[in-house]
């Protein structure tokens, strides 16, 4: 028996795979929301006999593609997708997200922007008027990331955000590192004023790979209940 916050997430994931045609190339997103649309997927190829092709997000997304039975490949061989099904930290009006909260925005964005359409999954929580309660990851290489985290915070200090604390994200004792070799730095704004201008902002700074912010990129929304309802924006 599946649990309310589970059955919102399922409905979710189960209604987005729909979307899924045979022969299409899909992102898979990561996540625990992700992560039921990707058995969802596995049960149609295996049921449907679907000939799919999935490019994974994260080593963890890998990992459970390969073990329902959908074809897993590089974003290189695949070239460019049909679709990208992903969860989210928060949403706002804008289908504007904040993601990352798993450490795996950066394959997340680079998949999602090399897709024709983007969909993501999700329960009512994520949904916000305004986007900044949720952390927000900024990926950065691990040279010379104190100072990057010095500059990220002076960029903080001229924009329009409530907050502007950062802190590391850990593994353990250490900063952790993420599938491409990098480390988070999450920033405390509580809310975020104006994201377009934040993300090319932050995007400026030498040590940032790239912020979870996602602007212009979602197409819609799915938006689960613990009932099994889904409502959908677009
Ligand atoms: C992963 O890096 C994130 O972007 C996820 O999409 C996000 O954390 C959603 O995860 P859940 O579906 O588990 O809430």
């Amino acid at each position: 028996e599946l649990s309310p916050m589970d059955k919102a997430k399922f409905a979710s994931a189960r209604r987005a795979v729909d979307f899924i045609e045979d022969g299409m190339r899909v992102g898979l997103g990561t996540g625990s929301t992700a992560a039921w649309m990707v058995r969802c997927l596995g049960e149609r190829v295996r049921e449907e006999g679907l000939n799919i092709i999935g490019v994974p997000t994260s080593t963890r997304t890998a990992e459970l593609a390969r073990e329902v039975g959908i074809k897993v490949v590089s974003l290189e061989e695949a070239k460019w997708l049909d679709l990208t099904i992903d969860g989210a930290d928060e949403f706002d009006p804008e289908l504007n997200l904040i993601k990352g909260g798993g450490a795996a925005l950066l394959q997340e964005k680079i998949v999602a922007t090399a897709s024709d359409r983007m969909i993501v999954i999700s329960d009512a929580s994520k949904e916000v008027a305004h986007l900044g309660a949720f952390p927000l990851p900024v990926e950065v290489t691990p040279f010379g990331w104190p100072v990057t985290r010095t500059l990220i915070e002076e960029v903080l200090s001229s924009m329009d955000v409530l907050g502007r604390e950062t802190t590391v994200r850990m593994d353990g004792d250490t900063p952790l590192i993420t599938d491409e070799g990098n480390h988070i730095i999450d920033c405390h704004l509580n809310k975020i004023g104006n994201p377009r201008q934040l993300a090319l902002a932050l995007n400026q700074i030498a040590g940032v790979v790239e912020s979870g912010l996602f602007i212009d990129i979602c197409d819609m929304v799915i938006i689960g209940d613990t009932e099994g309802r889904v409502e959908v924006r677009d």
